[in-house]
């Protein structure tokens, strides 16, 4: 267990099923947290929430879809009855494919903006009050894509640049309500998402030599950053975007 503290904080994970967000779900229980693990997937949600409990720590599973408001109402009504409160939000959940800007139709940038924007939206709104109330914390996975321009296309990128704008937003607006608004922005990190980007192989080998500290991340490694931003020690820091990508970027 490290050393930030998140006994008695409830936590609400998007796409915490697999990937990044299991792993994030997961050392916030280590840190203490009760968790609510929400996800489209109901079979990779029900395993995260086994593994959480193996820790000996609480967790429930929650079917949602963040492009869907009416998904969120019911995660906000779920989690409220479950644990009484809400005190960290994880905007985790998002979609990616590589497409170059000339093929990329209307409907593909339509729906990456709805999922990945429009569904930090849809997260964030629905679950506010409650989060006021905890003066609670929020961290949103973006990506180093915000900057470079990778990570399939612009429709990936824009969506990335966005959350990281709309971070900043609320960070203001949220400050004098006492909610902590950050980003962490991942770059190159395993996951099935990095499986369809750089299948492992030769391609994988040159990546490392681009990365300095020659490695590629793990989810722990943005695990770690997330419970800090959500950790009483962050309690200063907010519109912040930490980049965690091996001094690569
Ligand atoms: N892996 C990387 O290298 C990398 C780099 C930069 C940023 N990121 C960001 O990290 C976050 C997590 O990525 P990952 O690599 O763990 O992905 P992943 O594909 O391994 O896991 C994503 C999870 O989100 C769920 N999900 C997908 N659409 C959803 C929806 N509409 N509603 C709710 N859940 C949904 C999936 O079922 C899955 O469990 C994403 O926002 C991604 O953009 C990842």
């Amino acid at each position: 267990m490290g050393q930030f503290d998140l006994t008695e904080k409830t936590a609400l994970i998007t796409g915490s099923g697999k990937g990044i967000g299991r792993e994030i779900a997961l050392k916030m229980a280590a840190a203490g947290a009760r968790i609510a693990v929400t996800d489209i997937s109901e079979e990779a949600g029900e395993d995260a929430c086994r593994e959480i409990r193996n820790l000996g720590r609480e967790a429930i599973f929650i079917p949602m879809n963040i492009g869907n408001p009416d998904d969120v109402e019911t995660a906000r009504n779920i989690v409220l009855n479950a644990f009484g409160r809400l005190d960290i939000v994880v905007c985790n959940a998002g979609i990616t494919f590589r497409r170059g800007f000339a093929d990329l139709t209307a409907e593909e940038f339509d729906k990456t903006i709805k999922v990945n924007l429009t569904g930090t939206f849809n997260t964030i709104k629905g679950l506010l009050e409650p989060l006021i109330e905890a003066k609670g914390r929020i961290v949103v996975i973006s990506s180093a894509s915000a900057y470079t321009g990778t990570g399939g296309g612009a429709h990936y990128s824009a969506t990335k640049a966005g959350q990281i704008g709309m971070t900043r937003t609320l960070a203001k607006e949220l400050g004098p309500l006492g909610v902590n608004v950050n980003c962490v922005a991942p770059r190159t990190i395993v996951t099935e998402i990095l499986d369809h980007l750089y299948p492992p192989g030769s391609a994988r080998d040159a990546l490392i030599e681009q990365i300095p500290l020659r490695r590629i991340g793990l989810p722990a490694d943005i695990a770690n950053a997330t419970v800090y931003l959500a950790s009483d020690e962050a309690g200063y820091v907010s519109g912040q975007t930490l980049l965690v990508d091996g001094a690569r970027t």
